[in-house]
Order: structure tokens, then C-alpha cells, then sequence
């Protein structure tokens, strides 16, 4: 396949932020923090697409079965680049309702907080019992409003990465960890 390349070069693929095994084990932690809070209750675990999809696999599998777990998703855009604009578009609703329900909203990182808070006050108006967020990454360098995650894998310094679900332009979803976005 051939390379593409712009003018000034594109940015690639540099170090390993965050590797395969600690994301593993971390996720298993958070599974593990969520079963106990949620256990003997019902709870929707929302994922966010597409960037939560893979933690979202992951994190699912690491909740308890003594949590009746049920799963929808929703998708947001709100970023271009690398720069975040600020803008929120809803892409996917959910298809479950969430009025009267313990909701779990799963995310990929939160960087300006921008996507987070506003997403979390429309769903907060139908009423949900109650409304958490997992994130698996968290840049709290990075927030334009205050949002705080109840639950949040890594916190990482304020740099792009890609993998494990995130993107740069939709490409590096796949890898299994998650690196730094090096720019020439
Ligand atoms: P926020 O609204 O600025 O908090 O950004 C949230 C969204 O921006 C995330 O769901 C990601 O899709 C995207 N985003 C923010 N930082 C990064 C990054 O470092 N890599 C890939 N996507 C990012
Ligand atoms: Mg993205």
C-alpha cells in the first residue's frame, strides 16, 4: 500500500503511553470497582462510539454477572483534528430509555470536558436514577469546563494518543495499546 503523505509530512505512530498489559489490568480494576458499587442492581452501560468501543468490550467482560448489566450506545461528534471545536452533534440516540435508570456513560478520554458535560446534561433531563462516567483516559491538563470522571483508567499529560479505540482522522483504533501522536 502507499504511504500518503502531505506537505510538512503526516503525523505517525511514536512511543508506547500506556501498554497492553497495564491497560488490562486496569481495566479489570475498574470492573471490579463497578461490580461493587452496582452489585444487586440493574445498570445500562452506555458507550460512547466510536472511540469507547474496544474499552467498552473490555470493561463490559470485567463487570460481575451479580450486575444486570444492559448495554446501548450513543455517538457524539465533537472533534476535528487534533482541535477540539466545542461543537456536540448527537450522530446515535439511545434505544433504551433511560428515565429511572442507573446509567454508566463509557468514554475513551476526556480532554476539554467539552463532549462530557454537555452530553451528561441531555441525558441528566430524561431523568435518569442516576448518571456516572468511566473513562478510560483522562488529560485533566486539558479542560475548558470542569467535568470529573467517577471513574477513570489513566490520567495522562496533555499530548494526542491513539489506540485502544481512539483516533487520529479514524486511523489507529486497533492497536492494543495506546501511544503518543508524533507530529514531524
Ligand atoms: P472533549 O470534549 O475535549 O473532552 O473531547 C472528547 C473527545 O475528543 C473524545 O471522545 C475523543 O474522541 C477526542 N479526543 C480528545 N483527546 C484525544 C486524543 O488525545 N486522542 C484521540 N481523541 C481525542
Ligand atoms: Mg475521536
Amino acid at each position: 500500500m502507499a504511504t500518503r503523505q502531505r506537505a510538512g509530512g503526516e503525523p505517525g505512530l511514536g512511543e508506547t503511553l500506556v501498554s497492553e498489559q497495564e491497560l488490562q489490568q486496569r481495566v479489570a480494576e475498574l470492573g471490579a470497582e463497578i461490580t461493587r458499587d452496582y452489585a444487586d442492581r440493574r445498570l445500562l452501560v452506555v458507550g460512547v462510539l466510536k472511540g469507547s468501543a474496544v474499552f467498552m468490550a473490555d470493561l463490559m467482560r470485567a463487570i460481575g454477572p451479580e450486575v444486570d448489566v444492559h448495554v446501548d450506545f450513543v455517538a457524539v461528534s465533537s472533534y476535528a483534528g487534533t482541535a477540539s471545536t466545542g461543537t456536540i452533534r448527537v450522530l446515535l440516540d439511545l434505544r433504551e430509555n433511560p428515565e429511572g435508570r442507573d446509567v454508566l456513560l463509557v468514554e475513551d478520554i476526556v480532554d476539554t470536558g467539552l463532549t462530557l458535560s454537555s452530553l451528561t446534561e441531555t441525558l441528566r433531563a430524561r431523568k435518569p436514577r442516576s448518571l456516572e462516567v468511566a473513562t478510560l483516559l483522562d488529560k485533566p491538563d486539558c479542560r475548558k469546563i470542569p467535568f470529573v470522571p467517577k471513574y477513570a483508567g489513566f490520567k495522562i499529560p496533555n499530548e494526542f494518543v491513539v489506540g485502544f479505540g481512539l483516533d487520529y482522522e479514524e486511523r489507529y483504533r486497533q492497536l492494543p495499546y495506546v501511544g503518543v501522536l508524533r507530529t514531524p
